[in-house]
């Protein structure tokens, strides 16, 4: 059975959205406000994090089987993503370095809004690629359980007690079949509580976060 690749589209489009609102998120905090600070911070490592995960489970498990099978359509486009991905790493190292201080003190907040909006251009040309070249070259060459093991790769490293937000982050706009196909791979009472609790997990954190249970959607697909 070949990879079904729609859960790939589903997380990009959650990070589309999320990591598109950060950079006025830091720009909207008042200077002083550490508490404020404190909250948007913890939000972004954790979508930097989610990030990161998604790449190097990509640079892992994902180019070494399109290059083994793939020929020229691969020699084609692999060594594009993989430069790319070290074009987000770099921005993702700035962001990491410039976090714990403006969260401290919430000095230098333009250049952290700064970085986020470089992270984010670059995240965004690297997904719509992702997708348009990648996604069917993957459909075609990677069997669904090979493909699995990239979520694998993301939950394995994931510290638990984030898994049930990120994943409300993800339904937010996913497509129920979608989850249903995702959630269908977790421990039965995972399969059974998580509809419930991580969309109400979501709306309290956006409520927090974004000032509303409902952000904008992004509508990637
Ligand atoms: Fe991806």
């Amino acid at each position: 059975m070949g990879a079904d690749v729609r859960d790939m589209f589903m997380v990009h489009t959650m990070m589309h959205r999320e990591f598109q609102l950060l950079p006025q998120l830091v720009r909207d905090v008042a200077e002083g406000d550490t508490k404020r600070a404190a909250v948007v911070a913890r939000h972004a490592e954790l979508l930097c994090l989610v990030l990161h995960l998604h790449h190097e489970g990509e640079d892992v498990i994902l180019w070494p089987l399109l290059l083994e099978r793939g020929g020229d359509q691969a020699l084609a486009i692999v060594p594009t993503m993989e430069e790319q991905h070290h074009g987000i790493e770099a921005a993702l190292e700035l962001v990491t370095m410039l976090l714990p201080g403006w969260k401290a003190t919430t000095r230098n907040g333009e250049a952290l809004a700064g970085a986020f909006d470089v992270l984010f251009d670059r995240l965004l040309e690297h997904m719509t690629t992702e997708e348009n070249k990648i996604l069917p070259l993957a459909e075609k060459l990677v069997t669904a359980a090979e493909w699995a093991k990239l979520g694998e790769h993301g939950l394995s490293k994931s510290p638990k007690k984030d898994l049930p937000l990120v994943l409300g982050m993800t339904m937010y706009e996913g497509d129920p079949e979608v989850v249903g196909e995702v959630l269908s791979h977790a421990p039965l009472m995972a399969r059974l509580i998580m509809p419930l609790v991580a969309p109400r997990l979501y709306a309290s954190h956006a409520r927090r976060v974004h000032g509303t249970a409902t952000p904008a959607r992004v509508g990637r697909r």
